[in-house]
C-alpha cells in the first residue's frame, strides 16, 4: 500500500499550435468533437508557452486557480469538463500504488503565458494543454491526453505533442477516436520558419467557440469545406510536409486560411477576423512571391488579426526586411524583432518597386521570429513552481 503523501507539486510548459488546415465547427458542443480534421504546427517554447504549476494537497479545502497572476473562477465552463475527464482516467489508471494520492485532495493551479493572450495567438491551446498535461502528471494518469485538453479547448489537444500534428476528427458518438497524434516530430524541417506578426494584441471581439457555433448553423460554405474539401487537403499536406515540399506546404496553408475566413464571412451575420493591416500582409506575401517566381513565404490567419508566416532560414531576413519597409515601426524600433536573432537584409530597388505599397508606420507592433518546437515538458527544477510551498502564487526570479 502507498503511503498518502502531504502535497504533490508538479510544472510544466506547452506550446503554442497554428493550424495550417483550421478546425472550425464542432458535431458535439459537450464533447468538442469538430466537423473535420485539422493540422498543425507545434511552435518553439523558447518563443511562445504557458507554464503551469498545479499542487494537491490535504491541506487545501477549495480548488482554486489562478491565470497569468489573476485569481479566476474554477467553476468555469470549460475547466470543469477537463477535470471531470481527468478524474474518470485517473480512476482507471491503474493499481493503488500508481495512485498514492487521496482523489478527495483539492487543487491550486497557476498558469502564465509569455505572450499576449486572447489576441488570436492560440493562447487557450497551449493554456489548456498545459493544465491537461501538468494536472496527469501530478495524479499519475498515463496515455494520450487529447480527449482531457480538447474539453479545454478543441485545438489544445494538437498543443500536446511537438512537430507537426494532424488532430483526427473521428467517427465514434463518444469521441475516443478524435484524437490528435504527431505526423513529423520538430526536428523533421530544420529550415523551416515561422514569423509572428503581431497587428494586435487586443482581446478579440468575437471568441473561436461562439464564432464557430454560428458558422455551422448558418454556412453551407462550412459545410461543403468539411465534407468535400478538408479530406483530401489533410492527405496533401501531410505529404508536403513529409517531403518537406514548401511550395505545396505553402500554397496550400495560404488558401487553407483563406477559405476559413471566407466561411466566416459566409456565416450569418458575418464574422470578420481580417483587418486592413492583415489584408495588407497577404498583398505583401503575394507580391514577395510573384516578384521571386516562386512561393517563398506563406500566411496564416486564425480568429484574430494577427499573420503567422512561413518561410524557410534563407528568406527570413528579406522579408522581415519587406515587412519592416511596408509596416514601418513608430516607436520602440529596437524591439521590433523578438525572439530568434534576424538581421533584416537591405531591400533591392527592384523589389521595394515590386511591393508597390504604400508603407503603413505601426501597423505591425513587432514581430516573434521562432521556429518549429517539441511538445510539453516537466520542468525538474523546483525554484520554477508558480505556487508558493503554500500553495499560493509567487513572484518567480
Ligand atoms: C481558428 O480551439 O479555440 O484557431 O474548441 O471552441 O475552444 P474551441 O475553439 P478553439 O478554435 C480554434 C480555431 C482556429 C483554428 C485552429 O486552431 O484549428
Amino acid at each position: 500500500m502507498a503511503s498518502e503523501k502531504p502535497q504533490v507539486m508538479v510544472t510544466c510548459t506547452a506550446p503554442v499550435n497554428i493550424a495550417v488546415i483550421k478546425y472550425w465547427g464542432k458535431r458535439d458542443e459537450a464533447l468538442i468533437l469538430p466537423i473535420n480534421s485539422s493540422l498543425s504546427v507545434t511552435l518553439h517554447q523558447d518563443q511562445l508557452k504557458t507554464t503551469t504549476t498545479a499542487a494537491i494537497s490535504k491541506d487545501f479545502t477549495e480548488d482554486r486557480i489562478w491565470l497569468n497572476g489573476r485569481e479566476e473562477d474554477v467553476r468555469q465552463p470549460r475547466l470543469q469538463p477537463l477535470l471531470l475527464c481527468l478524474s474518470a482516467r485517473k480512476g482507471t489508471a491503474g493499481d493503488g500504488d500508481a495512485l498514492p494520492l487521496s482523489l478527495s485532495y483539492k487543487v491550486h493551479v497557476a498558469s502564465v503565458n509569455n505572450f499576449p493572450t486572447a489576441a488570436g495567438l492560440a493562447s487557450s491551446a497551449a493554456g489548456y494543454a498545459c493544465l491537461a498535461y501538468t494536472l496527469a502528471q501530478v495524479y499519475g494518469v498515463e496515455g494520450d491526453l487529447s480527449e482531457v485538453a480538447r474539453r479545454g479547448s478543441g485545438s489544445a489537444c494538437r498543443s500536446l505533442y511537438g512537430g507537426f500534428v494532424e488532430w483526427q476528427m473521428g467517427k465514434q458518438a463518444d469521441g475516443t477516436d478524435s484524437i490528435a497524434q504527431q505526423v513529423a516530430p520538430e526536428w523533421h524541417w530544420p529550415q523551416l520558419r515561422v514569423l509572428v506578426l503581431v497587428v494586435s494584441a487586443e482581446k478579440k471581439l468575437t471568441g473561436s467557440t461562439v464564432g464557430m457555433q454560428t458558422s455551422v448553423e448558418t454556412s453551407a460554405l462550412l459545410k461543403f469545406r468539411a465534407e468535400a474539401v478538408v479530406p483530401a487537403r489533410m492527405t496533401e499536406m501531410t505529404r508536403y510536409i513529409k517531403e518537406r515540399d514548401f511550395h505545396g506546404f505553402a500554397q496550400l496553408t495560404m488558401k487553407d486560411s483563406n477559405q476559413f475566413h471566407a466561411t466566416c464571412l459566409d456565416t450569418f451575420p458575418p464574422i470578420s477576423y481580417l483587418n486592413d493591416t492583415s489584408r495588407r500582409i497577404i498583398q505583401l506575401v503575394h507580391r514577395f512571391n510573384a516578384h521571386h517566381g516562386q512561393t517563398k513565404v506563406a500566411y496564416t490567419f486564425d480568429a484574430g488579426p494577427n499573420a503567422v508566416i512561413f518561410t524557410l532560414d534563407d528568406t527570413v531576413a528579406e522579408f522581415v526586411a519587406a515587412v519592416r519597409h511596408s509596416f514601418p515601426p513608430t516607436a520602440n524600433g529596437d524591439k521590433f524583432l523578438k525572439g530568434l536573432q534576424v538581421i533584416p537584409s537591405l531591400l533591392s530597388d527592384e523589389l521595394k518597386a515590386a511591393l508597390a505599397m504604400e508603407p503603413t508606420p505601426g501597423g505591425v507592433q513587432y514581430i516573434i521570429a521562432t521556429q518549429v518546437g517539441p511538445g510539453p515538458q516537466v520542468l525538474d527544477d523546483p525554484h520554477v513552481h508558480l505556487l508558493g510551498p503554500d500553495g499560493l502564487p509567487q513572484r518567480v526570479a
